[in-house]
């Protein structure tokens, strides 16, 4: 009977879909590259009405500075920027094997400083870290100057005291020894709370996070592969802590998404996405700045939104500013704001350093702390995508046999719920029905929320779940 249902729902679905592929068949209306320049108009639109701050400050750091794969970024509590790279090791596809393992480990660790220290004029006036790591990835620096960093190709964590720069304070994880869910596996950031406790993002193959306290004893872990839940991640890449909101804010990387989570308990909270970000997200600090302010870096995919900086406002959730070198990043890997609103990208690839700044917020601090609430912009869009205009007799009839299949399916899925309710509730655990059910609550919510409407477009609010 389940076998009769589920192959059924298969026909359907199959039925369903040539319905919708029906509906975009006139293609020969269009120029070859409609959609591609459909999009690319309403991205250039939506970057459009954003303002675009930070700026960017050319020449800086000291162009003599050669560094290599730049993948962290943290600054001291006297406003001078720690760089972390990879001098002249890379990360590439022969760099770990099938399970994790370095592929390299009979080499020596990096003998150049792969901890480059440079003021705010980009003057480097600092260097260390030699003889230390393999594959430098986060670095994040704590109230009392300590500087925390961790190295994939060692799947360690290493706490350094400011009077000691060559042997660490506290070290954490096995050498060079992956072991899932037992030790970390190339664990990606640390972020330190005042108090001294601290998390580690444990990282691109355990994905979890982990909390510690201070000494190191571990408190608790969150975080889960596979699933429908706000604690699934893929990569959880970068931390920031927001200590006025008592959140953890992670930076969800291969989800595209900004996952915040309770200090105390590791409770989630609420989540950051927007159709602009797209798809991957590399890095986010927090930021205090006028009531809370969330920096973002996304990454290159294979769609189309751009490379670029962005601002969250974190109370209404909007997108508010965004900022690049030019019109997109390379490779942007991390990032860190000041407190008067300076912010520092690392860039893999390239191996670069850039620095942004934001001059009314530079003159606002000195003077004044000012709470005031922050200019919001709307990210509409301009045109839509007009699918109404495909006014072919093919078009319509593709929509209406569209929307017969679609009721169709619902009445099926209505009745299959019916059922459920009279006491099969093995059916809630049935994988075609869970399936076509996320299908079909994908839709409505494309239709609630759609960002391609002219409508209010969708603030980033916490996901439904
Ligand atoms: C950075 O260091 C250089 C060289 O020591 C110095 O000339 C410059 O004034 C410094 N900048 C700041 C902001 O301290
Ligand atoms: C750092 O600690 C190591 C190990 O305890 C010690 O050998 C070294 O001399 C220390 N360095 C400094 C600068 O204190
Ligand atoms: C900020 O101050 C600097 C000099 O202190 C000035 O040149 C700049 O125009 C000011 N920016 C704004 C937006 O007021
Ligand atoms: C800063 O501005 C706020 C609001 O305008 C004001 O209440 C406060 O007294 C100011 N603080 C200082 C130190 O000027």
């Amino acid at each position: 009977m389940i076998h009769f249902y589920r192959s059924t729902l298969k026909a359907l679905l199959l039925l369903f879909v040539s319905c919708i592929a029906a509906r975009r068949l006139p293609e020969e209306y269009y120029p070859d590259n409609f959609f591609a320049n459909q999009q690319s108009l309403k991205i250039n639109a939506a970057l459009q009405k954003l303002e675009h701050v930070p700026q960017w400050v050319p020449n800086w750091p000291d162009s003599k500075i050669k560094m290599g794969q730049v993948s962290g970024v943290a600054l001291d509590n006297s406003g001078q920027l720690l760089v972390f790279h990879r001098a002249d090791n890379t990360w590439d596809a022969n760099t770990f094997s099938i399970r994790n393992v370095y592929q390299a480990i009979g080499e020596p660790p990096i003998s150049q400083p792969t901890i480059l220290v440079f003021n705010e004029t980009g003057v480097m006036v600092d260097s260390w870290g030699q003889n230390l790591f393999h594959m430098p990835h986060g670095i994040t620096v704590d109230s009392e100057s300590n500087v925390w960093v961790t190295d994939v190709a060692l799947h360690q964590v290493f706490k350094f005291t400011p009077d000691n720069r060559t042997a660490p304070a506290l070290v954490l994880g096995e050498k060079f020894g992956p072991l899932l869910d037992k030790h970390f596996c190339k664990p990606s950031a640390v972020a330190v709370l005042s108090s001294g406790d601290f998390f580690v993002a444990d990282g691109y193959c355990n994905t979890r996070i982990v909390k510690y306290a201070a000494d190191g004893t571990k408190i608790l872990q969150w975080g889960k592969r596979l699933g429908e839940s706000p604690f699934v991640l893929s990569v959880p890449h970068a931390l920031s802590v927001s200590e006025d909101r008592s959140l953890l804010v992670v930076a969800d990387r291969e989800r595209g998404r900004v996952a915040c989570f309770r200090t105390d308990s590791g409770a989630f909270v609420t989540a950051f996405r927007h159709w602009l970000i797209g798809p991957r997200l590399f890095s986010v600090a927090y930021s205090p700045i006028h009531g809370g302010r969330l920096y973002i870096v996304n990454g290159p995919t294979i769609g189309p939104p751009p490379v670029r900086g962005y601002v969250i406002d974190f109370s209404s959730g909007r997108l508010i500013q965004t900022f690049a070198t030019g019109d997109s990043f390379s490779n942007p890997h991390d990032l860190v704001v000041s407190p008067d609103g300076t912010v520092y990208v690392a860039e893999l690839d390239p191996h670069r350093v850039h620095k942004f700044v934001d001059d009314t917020l530079r003159n606002e601090t000195k003077v004044n702390v000012t709470r005031t609430k922050p200019t919001t912009v709307e990210v509409g869009v301009a045109g839509g995508w007009e699918w109404e205009r495909w006014g072919s007799w093919a078009g319509a009839a593709g929509s209406a046999l569209g929307a017969a299949c679609g009721a169709l399916l619902l009445a099926l899925c209505r009745a299959r719920d019916g059922r459920k309710s009279v006491g099969r509730r093995r059916w809630e655990y049935d994988h075609s029905q869970f399936k076509l059910r996320r299908l079909l609550e994908r839709r409505r919510f494309t239709r609630v929320h759609s960002d391609d409407s002219e409508d209010e477009p969708a603030p980033m609010l916490p996901p439904t779940v």
